[in-house]
């Protein structure tokens, strides 16, 4: 947690100056939804592209977007440049305001904001080749994943269990078929082919996950958007997860097994080459 300044409903503030309602609909509720960008040397990756889909999750939720796209760039630039971090990220959250408790809302509340900044913390390279491990877990959660909604309930629970395991992440399995990880997006080489689950309401449009279908796509590396049985999980001969967070991280062991040879595979560390190469260069 960052003690430096953050930025709540147009200040930016000390965090002890910040005063939080109780009736705010994303304490009572999880009322609401976020962003993560990661910043090197305080540039933004996909600043628009995070904006874009931070449009789309305060529509899917009924939810005015409080500041247009220039606004919200000028806050978050100010934001970061408090930062005492060379590389950063930038929280954001918008709920949708203070009112009586009552499940169905009130029209014309006004949403609150809060965003804060804290250092962006790079896999290291000893883990990046050691690689994590993953279990796959019954993906439970709602039906639209594609909202970045702070009502993660499930996706807590999901993680926790994957912690308590002695595992890193959950990659979660609906109907047979990967969904995403409890904080990530899901990446296998099949038949030499990189593969990841076509965008849907059962997971996050990630914009890692974007990025690295462009970066394949651009190298010639062979890359499809289709569904991943968890057969085809399992006996993937690469696997990786991709976050704003944590960048691309190779998986080599899933529910206690290895992963190809059980060391980061070749494709999936030419892709997070390139995805740090494409991050060092902003
Ligand atoms: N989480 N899927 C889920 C459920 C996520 O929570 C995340 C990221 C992703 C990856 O999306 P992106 O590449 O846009 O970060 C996919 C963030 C970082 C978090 O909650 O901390």
């Amino acid at each position: 947690m960052n003690n430096g300044i953050v930025f709540w409903n147009g200040d930016f503030l000390p965090l002890e100056k910040v005063h939080v309602s109780p009736f705010d609909r994303g304490f009572l509720f999880g009322d609401g939804v976020y962003e993560l960008i990661p910043f090197y040397h305080k540039t933004p990756l996909s600043l628009d592209g995070h904006l874009s889909r931070l449009q789309t999750s305060l529509e899917s939720v009924n939810i005015e977007n409080p500041y247009d796209k220039e606004i919200w760039k000028k806050y978050i630039t100010e934001l970061v440049d408090y930062s005492k971090h060379e590389d950063t990220y930038a929280y954001l959250q918008v709920t949708r305001g203070v009112a009586p408790r009552d499940h169905a809302y009130p029209k014309n509340i006004k949403p609150s904001v809060f965003m804060y900044t804290d250092e962006l913390s790079h896999i290291t390279d000893e883990q990046a080749s050691k690689g994590f491990q993953a279990i796959t877990l019954e993906d439970f959660r709602w039906l639209k994943c594609n909202i970045k909604s702070i009502s993660l309930i499930g996706n807590v629970l999901l993680r926790q269990e994957a912690i308590e395991g002695g595992y890193d992440e959950a990659i979660l399995i609906r109907d047979d078929v990967v969904t995403e990880g409890a904080a990530s997006n899901v990446f296998a080489v099949v038949n030499k082919t990189i593969v990841t689950p076509k965008n849907s309401n059962f997971l996050l449009p990630g914009i890692t996950r974007d990025i690295v279908i462009e970066i394949a796509e651009k190298n010639s590396f062979p890359c499809e958007q289709k569904n991943i049985t968890k057969n085809e999980l399992l006996s993937a001969e690469e696997i990786f997860l991709t976050s704003s967070g944590k960048g691309v991280m190779p998986v080599t062991r899933i529910n206690g097994k290895n992963v190809g040879a059980g060391l980061a595979g070749k494709q999936t560390l030419s892709i997070a080459g390139l995805y740090k190469d494409h991050c060092e260069a902003l």
